[in-house]
């Protein structure tokens, strides 16, 4: 069976499917307060487009789908696309990363369409401050689209927590603790800059050393961990006694290309081989042809960089290609 491959050896079996690029929410990491000039409706692709594409990556190898957005619940009829990834042959786990607000409407409905799990951005555990981080919103409907989650089984539960210095990085603590006491994988990352090199992300930028150093402020003894399920760029780690784990995910001070084995798509129809660089190959032309899809692949293959370099960028370096332009909720994180 033909495989992803690329020039460094990284075999490839995930694909991040943006569904929209839309949102609910306007989190400062990740959007502009005033939002954005969205996708128009009929740029972006049909489920029965996505679900050409999710057979031919199927087809190479791909194992494992991810729906992303911007938020994915604000598309109708996900459950459609979820029930068409999962009778791909040789579909192990299909997730979807979600902001929650949308959720315990649909957890039902998405597990029973196939959905295997969700991991839910919660950045903070304090509601005025969600109102500062995410500028719209509340943080009660989060809490209600986790405990969703678990009454549907969408398990295990990522909650993903980008640290943002002088923001939440005195909710270390707190999260750690939720950690011990509930089942769930709390995902510190780190905050990248990704479409955007701005004074926000230079003045906010955290390095994830600093949860191990509250760790052990805090006298926990850790363990490394295995982690839960698909426990792709996070490093983890358990709190001995904890109910749960964490995990941390830190592109920046040091960076897990190497064992990248990921693709996305976004809403528009582009394959990106890699999140940070602005390469991308349009799929609309090959609509219609596995042949031409699969070479799209290939050519994703081909085309793939052996690494970002957004340390680069905090030093100010020069960078040997040209970053991307799309901002995180045009691609899906
Ligand atoms: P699991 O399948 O549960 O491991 O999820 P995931 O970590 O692959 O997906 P999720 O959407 O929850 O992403 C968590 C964070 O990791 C987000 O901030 C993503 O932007 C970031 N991330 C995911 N993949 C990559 C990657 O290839 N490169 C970089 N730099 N960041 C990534
Ligand atoms: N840096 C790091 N993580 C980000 N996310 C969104 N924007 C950024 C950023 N600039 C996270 C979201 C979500 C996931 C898809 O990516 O919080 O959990
Ligand atoms: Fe929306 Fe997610 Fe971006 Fe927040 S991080 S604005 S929830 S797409």
């Amino acid at each position: 069976m033909p495989e992803l491959n690329d020039r460094f050896g990284r075999k490839h079996t995930y694909l991040r499917i943006s569904v929209t690029d839309r949102c609910n929410l306007r989190c400062l990491y990740c959007m502009p307060e005033e939002g954005m000039v969205f996708m128009e409706q009929d740029k972006l692709l049909s489920y029965s487009d996505i679900l050409e594409v999710a057979a031919s990556a199927a087809n190479l190898g791909i194992r494992k789908f991810r729906i992303t957005g911007g938020e994915p619940l604000v598309r109708p009829g996900l459950e459609e696309l979820v029930a068409g990834l999962s009778a791909l042959p040789g579909v192990e786990d299909i997730s979807l990363t979600t902001n929650g607000l949308l959720l315990a409407s649909q957890a039902a409905k998405l597990k029973q369409a196939g959905l295997r799990r969700v991991n839910i951005s919660l950045d903070t555990m304090d509601a005025t401050r969600f109102k500062f981080i995410a500028r719209r919103g509340d943080l009660n409907k989060v809490w209600e689209g986790v405990e969703a989650a678990a009454e549907a089984g969408l398990t295990p539960i990522k909650l993903n927590c980008v640290l943002l210095k002088g923001v939440n990085e005195d909710e270390i603590g707190r999260f750690l603790k939720l950690s011990i006491e509930q089942p769930l994988h709390i995902r510190f990352i780190e905050y990248m800059p990704i479409g955007h090199d701005d004074a926000g992300w230079r003045d906010h930028y955290l390095p994830l050393n600093r949860v191990l150093e509250e760790a052990a402020r805090l006298g926990y003894e850790l363990m490394q961990d295995e982690g839960p399920r698909g426990s792709g760029p996070s490093e983890n780690w358990r709190i001995k006694g904890g109910a749960g784990t964490f995990g941390l995910i830190h592109p920046i001070s040091e960076h897990f290309c190497k064992n990248c084995n990921r693709l996305r798509l976004t809403a528009d129809g582009h394959i990106k081989p890699c999140l940070y660089w602005v390469d991308e190959l349009n799929v609309r032309p090959a609509l219609g042809s596995p042949a031409a899809m699969e070479q799209l692949f290939f050519k994703a293959m081909d085309i793939k960089p052996e690494n970002h370099e957004m340390a680069a960028l905090l030093a100010g370096d020069k960078q040997s290609h040209v970053p991307t332009v799309r901002r995180m909720s045009q691609i899906g994180g």
